[in-house]
C-alpha cells in the first residue's frame, strides 16, 4: 500500500490518509451566510471520496471581515445549525472536517459589507476591489479578537474536529503579519514581534473556545508577493517556529494575495475572458490589458510551495506540516511524504473536478488528478458564481 495511505496525525487528530481538502470558497451560501443545503450535499460528496481531512472554504467571522457575496458565516449563532448540517454528513461518511476561520480585512469592497473596509494601516486603493481601506482602531482589533474567538466555539458547537485560522491570501491576519501591509508603529506594528501580535491574541482567544485536545491550524503565507516586500520565506520560517512555540497543531503553507497577487496563490492558465467578464463595462478594457500582460507568467509548477516546505519542516518540531499548490502527480506525492518534507498534501482545484480523485488513486485507477488548473473556477468565484469545474469555459448565458 503506498505511503499516502498510511494513517496521519494532526494534534490528537487521527486522520486516515495523507490528503487534505484545502479550504476553498464554494459561492453556495445563502446571502444571509448560511449554510445551504446545495453546500451540504457537496460536502457530503467530498467525504464519500475518502479525503483524510476535509477544509471548507473560508467563513467570516464578522460581517466586517466578509469577502464573498455567497460565503458561508460562522459569526452569529444563527450559523451554528447549518455548519452543523455539513459536520453531520461528513461525519456520517467517516471523514474529519476543520473549520477555516477568517477576517478579510481590507481585501473586500464597501458595499458588501456596509462599511468601508479596514486594515492594520490605511494604504491606498488595491488592484481588484479598488478600495481604500481605514485603519483599525485598537478597539476594532480587540472587537475582531475576540470574534475569533466566538467563531471557535461556533465550530466546536457545530461539531468541528478542528479549526483553522487562515493567516494566508493577504486576508487579515496575514495584514498583521506583513510588513507591506502593516505599517503601524504602536504595540500592533514596527517589528516582526510586534506584528506577530494580532495572531498570537487570536490564537489565545481561538485556543481558550477549544476543548484541549482539538487541533488548531494555520494557514501561513511563505510569500506575500505583494508589490513592496510582505512576507519572505525567511519570515515566514521565523513565524512559523513562533507558531510551534504557542502550541499550533498544523501548519499548511501557501503562497500569494487574493488582490495582489492571486495568479501566485493559484498558478496555472490567465482565463482572461472569463476573468474580465464580470467587471464594470467601463473597467473591462484596462482588464483585459492587466489580464493579458499576465498570460504565460503563471503557469503551474507542480509543488510550487515545496521548497517553502522544506524550508519550514525542520523549524517546526511535532507540529505537523502541509503543503498546498500544484500538488498533482502520485508520484511527487510520494514523494514528499517519503522523503519527510511535510506530513499531508493539500489540494483545492483538483477536487473541485474531481471529489473522489483520492479513492481512485487508492483504488489504482487514476496516478495524477484531471484538473488542469485553467483557473476558470477561481474567475467564477470573482463573479459571484458557483464554484464548479469549468474547464469547457462558461455556460452562455
Ligand atoms: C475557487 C477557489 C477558492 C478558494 N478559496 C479558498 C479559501 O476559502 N481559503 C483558502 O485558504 N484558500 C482558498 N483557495 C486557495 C486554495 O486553497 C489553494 O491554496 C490554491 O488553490 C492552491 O492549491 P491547488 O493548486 O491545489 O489548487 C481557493 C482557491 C480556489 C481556486
Amino acid at each position: 500500500m503506498s505511503i499516502l495511505f498510511s494513517q496521519g496525525r494532526i494534534g490528537d487528530l487521527e486522520l486516515k490518509n495523507r490528503f487534505i481538502h484545502s479550504a476553498t470558497y464554494e459561492g453556495m451560501a445563502e446571502e444571509t451566510g448560511k449554510v445551504s443545503d446545495r453546500l451540504v450535499r457537496r460536502y457530503k460528496t467530498l467525504a464519500k471520496g475518502e479525503i483524510g481531512l476535509i477544509i471548507p472554504g473560508y467563513c467570516y467571522v464578522h460581517q466586517s471581515g466578509r469577502a464573498f457575496k455567497y460565503q458561508t458565516g460562522i459569526h452569529s449563532d444563527d450559523m451554528i445549525q447549518g455548519l452543523k448540517n455539513i459536520t453531520d454528513a461528513v461525519h456520517q461518511e467517516g471523514g474529519k472536517i476543520v473549520f477555516q476561520i477568517a477576517h478579510a480585512g481590507r481585501q473586500t469592497k464597501k458595499d458588501l459589507i456596509g462599511q468601508v473596509p479596514m486594515g492594520p494601516s490605511k494604504m491606498g486603493r488595491d488592484p481588484i476591489n479598488f478600495s481604500k481601506a481605514v485603519s483599525m482602531t485598537e478597539g476594532q482589533i480587540l472587537e475582531i479578537i475576540e470574534a475569533f474567538g466566538q467563531a471557535a466555539r461556533r465550530a466546536v458547537e457545530a461539531g468541528a474536529d478542528g479549526i483553522q485560522l487562515h493567516s494566508a491570501h493577504g486576508y487579515l491576519i496575514n495584514q498583521f503579519l506583513s510588513p507591506f501591509f502593516n505599517q503601524r508603529d504602536d504595540k500592533w506594528g514596527g517589528s516582526d514581534e510586534n506584528r506577530f501580535r494580532f495572531m498570537k491574541e487570536v490564537v489565545q482567544f481561538t485556543k481558550k473556545e477549544m476543548p484541549e485536545d482539538m487541533p488548531l491550524l494555520v494557514k501561513l503565507n511563505t510569500n506575500d508577493y505583494t508589490p513592496k516586500v510582505g512576507i519572505t520565506p525567511e519570515l515566514a520560517a521565523k513565524y512559523a517556529k513562533w507558531l510551534g512555540e504557542i502550541d499550533i497543531d498544523g501548519i499548511e503553507v501557501s503562497c500569494g494575495s487574493a488582490v495582489f497577487s492571486f495568479l501566485n496563490m493559484c498558478r496555472g492558465d490567465v482565463p482572461v475572458k472569463e476573468l474580465v467578464g464580470n467587471l464594470a463595462w467601463w473597467m473591462k478594457p484596462l482588464g483585459k490589458l492587466m489580464m493579458n500582460s499576465f498570460v504565460g507568467k503563471y503557469d503551474l509548477e507542480e509543488g510550487y510551495n515545496l521548497e517553502a516546505a522544506k524550508m519550514i519542516k525542520p523549524l517546526i518540531g511535532n507540529t505537523a506540516l502541509a503543503v498546498v499548490g500544484g500538488i498533482r502527480t502520485k508520484a511527487m506525492m510520494e514523494e514528499i511524504i517519503e522523503a519527510g518534507h511535510a506530513d499531508f498534501l493539500s489540494m483545492s482545484r483538483p477536487f473541485i473536478r474531481e471529489p473522489s480523485i483520492v479513492k481512485k488513486m487508492k483504488e489504482g485507477t487514476a496516478d495524477a488528478v484531471a484538473c488542469e488548473s485553467c483557473n476558470r473556477c477561481l474567475a467564477a468565484a470573482a463573479s459571484n458564481m458557483q464554484v464548479k469545474c469549468y474547464n469547457k469555459g462558461f455556460p452562455k448565458k
